[in-house]
């Protein structure tokens, strides 16, 4: 070969390798997202998925190895399909052995309360199998399913939501069906047995689903990321979905009246919900919802506070989907927002979520509820007894 000849393929070569440079930069910018129904493409309002640089916080800095595993173009270089690369990778998804790095790449993370501990140890752990299934729950596809996350000794609460707001629904075309997502209360946590009990509860209303992993505030993630793939598996036809606490009242009625109302177009990406806009993590130690700095960093994307939401069946498909590009994170209404951002969308304020209940002059006032959606929280003899009133034939509000 002439030295002109190689000087000119050497030169292509160099554009080459300058036209893929730009593509990863324009790739890595805007993080992979997808547009929204209208087909414009969704940029992140805050900085959460924008920036690039290596992180110091051990949950940023996994979550970016996760996305290039994910990056088409990336692996496209490493002469992989993304499904060779995350196959090649699996250890770095799924392993559910006590994941020993972590006590040297987080930084002081012998200091750190043992529930971060054990979350981080298991952070790659999300195959629990389901030991109590209701796989017929589905067959008249509901037009809205109830998923009530609760805890095995929470009996009463199930009992009053069964009475009350949880009914299930065959009238006309509209159906509605109740799950509780339960896991498991082991003795290890000072839990009495109640298998026995939930044996029986569950033969006798068939409405639980309970999953192979420790309830915990911290698992919370894990019972939405699980819930989401029984709904693609066994429930992919429901409508809608509300999910919530057990300790909230909702007006079933209101729900229902709301979701007919809606037009196609608005009932496809439906998420809504108390939305909290503009949060970060808490640093003060002692509350529920702190997270360390060596943990992770940045702000929150938007994001409906976990006592009660409100979606469509076909968008809770796109979040499983999301939900495996996404590590978990300790918080699970967060941990939503961050799948629901994945799909370029952001849940939308609705004023009936009353996650932070309704002013104390007003509690009494049975017409207080019957405008709302949910309010927070409400003991089992309350809800009976609004939710009794609530179907008063002369109910004049
Ligand atoms: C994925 O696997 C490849 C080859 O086994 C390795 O070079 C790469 O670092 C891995 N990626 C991540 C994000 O761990
Ligand atoms: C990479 O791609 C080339 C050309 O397609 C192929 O010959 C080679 O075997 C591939 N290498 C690997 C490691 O798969
Ligand atoms: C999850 O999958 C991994 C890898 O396939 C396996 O080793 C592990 O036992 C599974 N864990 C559970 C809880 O089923
Ligand atoms: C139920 O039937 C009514 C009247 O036939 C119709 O307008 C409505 O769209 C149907 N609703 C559902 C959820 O299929
Ligand atoms: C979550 O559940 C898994 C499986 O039971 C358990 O190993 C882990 O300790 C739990 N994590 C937290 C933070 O409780
Ligand atoms: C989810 O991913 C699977 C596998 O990639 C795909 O077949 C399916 O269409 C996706 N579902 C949605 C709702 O995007």
């Amino acid at each position: 070969m002439s030295v002109g000849r190689r000087r000119l393929k050497l030169l292509g070569i160099l554009m080459m390798v300058n036209f893929f440079i730009y593509v990863i930069v324009e790739v890595s910018k805007s993080g992979g997202q997808e547009k929204n129904s209208k087909g414009q493409v969704i940029l992140p309002s805050s900085k959460f998925w924008r920036k690039y640089t290596p992180h110091k916080a051990y949950w940023n800095r996994q979550q970016q190895k996760l996305e290039l595993l994910y990056n088409p173009i990336l692996t496209l270089l490493s002469n992989m399909t993304v499904e060779e690369n995350l196959i090649s990778n699996a250890t770095v998804l799924n392993s559910c052995e006590p994941d020993p790095s972590v006590t040297s790449e987080v930084k002081d993370f012998a200091k750190l309360p043992d529930r971060f501990k054990d979350f981080l140890f298991y952070l790659r752990c999300r195959n629990y199998s389901l030991l109590v299934d209701q796989p017929n729950k589905c067959k008249h596809k509901p037009f809205l399913l109830l998923a009530i996350k609760s805890l095995i000794p929470h009996f009463d609460r199930r009992q009053a939501i069964r009475e009350s707001w949880g009914k299930e629904i065959k009238s006309g075309n509209v159906t509605v069906v109740r799950v509780f997502l339960l896991g498991q209360t082991p003795p290890e946590d000072n839990f009495p047995d109640l298998s026995d009990m939930l044996k029986f509860e569950s033969q006798t209303h068939q409405d639980i689903l309970l999953w192979n992993y420790r309830d915990t505030f911290f698992n919370l993630t894990l019972k939405e990321v699980l819930f989401l793939k029984w709904v693609s598996s066994t429930c992919p036809d429901a409508q809608f979905i509300f999910k919530g606490d057990d300790d909230v009242f909702v007006n079933t009625h209101q729900i229902l009246d709301y979701l007919k109302s809606l037009s196609k177009d608005k009932a496809k990406d439906l998420f809504i919900g108390d939305v909290i806009k503009d949060a970060g993590p808490h640093r003060e130690k002692k509350l529920k919802y702190y997270i360390p700095e060596s943990v992770y960093e940045g702000s929150y994307p938007p994001y409906a506070g976990g006592g009660g939401f409100l979606y469509s069946g076909d968008l809770a498909l796109r979040l499983n989907n999301a939900s495996d590009q996404v590590l978990l994170y300790p918080i699970d209404d967060v941990y939503t927002g961050m799948c629901l951002q994945k799909l370029g969308l952001a849940p939308e304020k609705h004023k009936g979520f009353k996650t932070f209940d309704i002013e104390e002059k007003h509690r009494n006032n049975i017409c207080s509820y019957t405008n709302l959606m949910l309010v927070h929280s409400r003991k089992p003899q309350e809800m009976i007894k609004i939710w009794t009133h609530l179907q008063d034939p002369h109910l004049n509000c």
